[in-house]
């Protein structure tokens, strides 16, 4: 079948309350009609979320979410012109129409447009803002790939999208507008710099403190394997005898003693490490090793994400 035709296929699945599996820029997400809540409950079921941690509403259309929410606050709306569609999801205080079950019961609703030919056309053919969590199971990296989705979940969708690789690789950045101040609850594919520059200083979350981010526990975004930050050649050998496998954020200027080793971007660069990140790390899990050692990123630009990911996915942030 053709790319349209598979489209049509998923968008009447998602009209008649089913599940799909679909490519966005950021990561592959598990969509349903965000209007019925008993698709967006199979949603939660098939994932194993808790029904505390609410969803992301995607639309197609900036104009869709006026219909969504009770205002958009100016600087919301400056960052909706300058990023839609694009890696960025903004919360607001939502309307009546909106199921609690995508929610979880909060008065804000995060939504976001999705920059990816694939998500905008199903998103348009199910004439509906679509409900969708990263496609994962909870707690485990978000997938990248449809044949990440295919492996943990591909029996209890109803439709994979197939749009090959995610370009950005981490999910979208979010930032709350239900407060009275601007505040980052999960940094992402657009970075704060970027942010910061078109609407001024925003508050950031500190980790702990964020009852509105539910999705932000610890070791989220975990492998099987442990992993631990941060190497050094001393670290490598003080493990032998043990399988060790190296995320290394760059080219290393020699061998290393390590069992294998996963390369995020060979001169270093910050974006085409964030879009290899989780594909790396599965990588990684899939080869039975004792540990994963990881080599940091600078936290700057789409930096915060990555170290934000790598911590959570270490078990260091509780
Ligand atoms: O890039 C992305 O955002 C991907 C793709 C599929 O769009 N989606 C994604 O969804 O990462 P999910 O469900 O894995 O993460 C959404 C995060 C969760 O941490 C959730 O707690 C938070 O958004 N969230 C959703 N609604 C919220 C709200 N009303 N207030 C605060 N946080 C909210
Ligand atoms: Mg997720």
């Amino acid at each position: 079948m053709k790319d349209a035709e598979v489209i049509l296929k998923a968008a009447e699945i998602i009209r008649r309350g089913g599940i799909v599996a679909f490519p966005t820029e950021t990561v592959y997400g598990l969509g349903a009609n965000g209007y019925d809540p008993l698709a967006v409950a199979r949603v939660f079921e098939v994932k194993r979320r808790p029904s505390f941690d609410p969803l992301i509403l995607h639309v197609a259309d900036p104009s869709d979410v006026e219909k969504l929410v009770k205002e958009i606050p100016s600087d919301a709306k400056k960052l909706i012109e300058r990023f839609w569609p694009g890696p960025l999801t903004v919360v607001l205080l939502k309307e009546e129409n909106v199921p609690d079950i995508v929610t979880a019961g909060l008065p804000s609703i995060a939504v976001r447009m999705p920059d990816h030919p694939m998500a905008l056309s199903l998103i348009k053919e199910s004439r509906c803002p679509i409900a969708a969590p990263s496609a994962n199971p909870f707690g485990y990296l978000s997938p990248t790939e449809a044949e990440h989705v295919r492996e943990q979940l591909g029996d209890q969708v109803d439709l994979i999208l197939d749009g090959g690789p995610c370009p950005v690789g981490v999910e979208s950045t979010i930032v709350s507008f239900s407060e009275d101040k601007p505040r980052l609850l999960r940094p992402g594919g657009i970075s704060l710099e970027e942010i910061e520059t078109i609407i001024g200083k925003v508050e950031i979350s500190p980790i702990e403190d964020r009852p509105s981010a539910p999705g932000m526990l610890s070791r989220h975004y975990a492998p099987r394997t442990p992993i631990v930050l941060d190497w050094s050649e001393k670290s490598l050998d003080s493990y032998k005898g043990r399988r060790i496998g190296l995320l290394a954020f760059r080219e290393p200027d020699k061998s290393l003693n390590c069992n294998h080793i996963e390369i995020l971007s060979k001169k270093g660069d910050l974006r085409e490490a964030a879009a290899s990140l989780f594909a790396a790390i599965r990588r990684l899990d899939a080869l039975s090793l004792d540990l994963i050692l990881v080599e940091t990123v600078p936290e700057v630009g789409l930096g915060r994400a990555i170290m934000d990911r790598l911590r959570r996915a270490s078990g260091l942030i509780f």
